[in-house]
């Protein structure tokens, strides 16, 4: 359904004035705004939820958050997260409600819809996922041949995969189980190769983790993987070895899954938005059901912040907020995300999707084209990696390029002083991306005069500072949260609906059309001509290895 009260946010007061700020704001340096205001670190660290975010390293001052806030207002962003809370069908495109945030609502508080209370349900997926999880765990639920379980493999792409994916690796000091999670998401076959490679089919169970059930990669590692274990144990032993996680009840028992091995979710859980949902099997299997509720409270605790806390200290609505600042006044294109934390390596791949997919619109909710930029391409690195390869870009380049800088205050290591280098890395790379090294300073310093522009950081480079004590299910669960508030604000500024994803459908169908020709050559080649040339290249070298 088309949602015809959509707000342009250009039509409003606060982005005129915003207008304005961003031309003070081109001529001024973040260097002149701190020698200005002693106290501004201290006023521009916001705290909620265990999470500290110092917006002081950015191009901001009062005035803008001020207009921020008031484009918030003008553009209604909290009244749709009154809406999305409540459980409208805000996701207007697929008519859809958008309710992830009730996949983390306590068991004593219901969210009662058309008569039925979704939490309930929530929680009777969570006890289901819990007792498969702990009889795999302590061993009650064995293979086939009678061997306890060692291994679980995840098959499943984009948001049935890359949040489970990145937890394993974020949770990895959190399992408490001799259980081992892979993942198996490329078509490319090389991916399920080089995983059940190393695994034995006896002790290893399969999740096939899909909204749909319909998704090609998917379904087609699903099968590779059902010959692997039919092919070593006997078609029977399916069903000690496969379980699924999914929407379509239908489609998992066709596979050959029976309903008491399916876990199931709902429609108003994006793909992107479930990794707290039965798409997090894999999770729980790892850290067991007390470790997976920690995480949902640490998503609580942010939803909570989210609703609760005034605009002015509200951490997701200034964050998205920024957002908007950089994209839609400054100019800025992109986002860089590097986590000081080696295990949370596949963050930056996670919030790819979650912000990428989520606000990649053009059009508005009323299908008018936009005009005004929208979702911003999102990359990263954990730190110190990237400072040893594209930091160089970021502290010379002639890009602007705000950062979100992530560290954690307490180790997990037992190698201490690595921490304190990590953390110094981290501060350095604030601090010199903000003042720089100007070139009085570096003359002064001896350098000779012709090298002293290569040798020149001009600085004024915005970061934004998050601290969290440590890396634990919670944590994680609030960091997640913040992204995902984060991505709701701009989307909800923006006027476009955060939670299709039409534009993956194009590729989907022509790759659908594509094989047919690739595998039959009677199949005439219609397409363009680069595309028909580089069908014939490739059905020439098939006839070779076919
Ligand atoms: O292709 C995009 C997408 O639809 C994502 O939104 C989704 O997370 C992914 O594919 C996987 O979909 P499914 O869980 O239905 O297999």
């Amino acid at each position: 359904m088309r949602d015809d009260a959509v707000i342009n946010p250009r039509s409003t007061k606060a982005w005129k004035a915003l207008e304005k700020d961003a031309k003070r704001m081109k001529a001024t340096t973040i260097q002149e705004l701190f020698a200005a205001d002693p106290a501004r670190a201290e006023r521009m660290t916001f705290e909620g939820a265990g999470i500290s975010m110092d917006l002081s390293k950015n191009l901001i001052d009062d005035e803008v958050i001020t207009h921020l806030l008031e484009l918030a207002e003008q553009t209604k962003v909290l009244d749709r997260r009154d809406a999305m809370f409540r459980g409208d069908a805000i996701n207007n495109s697929e008519e859809r409600r958008v309710l992830h945030v009730a996949l983390r609502m306590p068991r004593s508080t219901p969210l009662v819809l058309d008569g039925h209370d979704v939490v309930a349900d929530v929680h009777e997926v969570l006890d289901h996922m819990g007792s498969f999880c702990e009889d795999v765990r302590e061993g009650r639920w064995l293979g086939a041949t009678g061997k306890r379980i060692t291994d679980v493999v995840n098959v499943g792409i984009g948001g049935s995969y890359l949040g489970p994916e990145m937890a394993a690796l974020a949770l990895r000091r959190a399992v408490s189980a001799p259980i081992d999670a892979h993942f198996v998401a490329n078509v490319d076959a090389a991916d399920l190769e080089a995983v059940v490679s190393k695994l034995d089919p006896e002790t290893t169970v399969v999740i096939v983790a899909s909204k749909t059930f319909t998704t090609l990669e998917t379904m087609t590692n699903a099968g590779l993987a059902r010959d692997w274990i039919a092919g070593a144990l006997g078609e029977a032993a399916v069903a000690n070895h496969f379980v699924a996680v999914s929407t379509n009840h239908e489609a998992v028992k066709e596979f050959g899954i029976s309903e008491n091995a399916m876990f199931g979710f709902w429609d108003w859980v994006g793909g992107r938005y479930s990794m707290d949902s039965a798409i997090g099997l894999s999770t729980m299997m790892l850290i067991g059901k007390d470790g997976f509720a920690e995480m949902l409270a640490g998503f609580h605790d942010v939803d909570q912040h989210f609703c609760d806390t005034d605009p002015k200290k509200n951490l997701p609505l200034l964050l998205g907020l920024m957002r908007v600042w950089y994209g839609n006044f400054l100019g800025a294109e992109t986002v860089g995300v590097m986590p000081y934390s080696n295990d949370l390596k596949r963050l930056p791949a996670y919030l790819q999707q979650l912000q990428m997919e989520s606000n990649g619109k053009r059009v508005s909710r009323d299908g008018v084209a936009v005009e005004y930029s929208t979702g911003p391409i999102v990359w990263g690195e954990p730190g110190t990696d990237g400072q040893h390869s594209f930091y160089q870009l970021l502290h010379q380049g002639t890009k602007l390029i705000p950062l979100d800088l992530i560290g954690f205050l307490t180790p997990l290591s037992g190698y201490r002083e690595s921490h304190d280098l990590l953390i110094a890395n981290l501060l350095a790379q604030s601090q010199a991306l903000a003042f720089g090294r100007l070139a009085d300073e570096v003359a002064a310093s001896g350098v000779e005069e012709w090298q002293v522009p290569f040798r020149t950081f001009p600085g004024n480079r915005p970061s934004t500072l998050f601290f969290l004590d440590e890396l634990t299910p919670r944590s994680l669960g609030s960091l997640i949260a913040l992204y995902e508030h984060d991505v709701f604000t701009q989307g909800a500024v923006w006027g476009i609906d955060s939670f299709d994803q039409w534009g993956v459908e194009l590729g989907k169908a022509m790759a659908t059309s594509i094989a047919g020709t690739l595998t039959d050559e009677t199949v005439a080649l219609t397409y363009d001509s680069s595309t028909n040339s580089a069908i014939e290249r490739y059905r020439n070298s098939r006839r070779r290895w076919a």
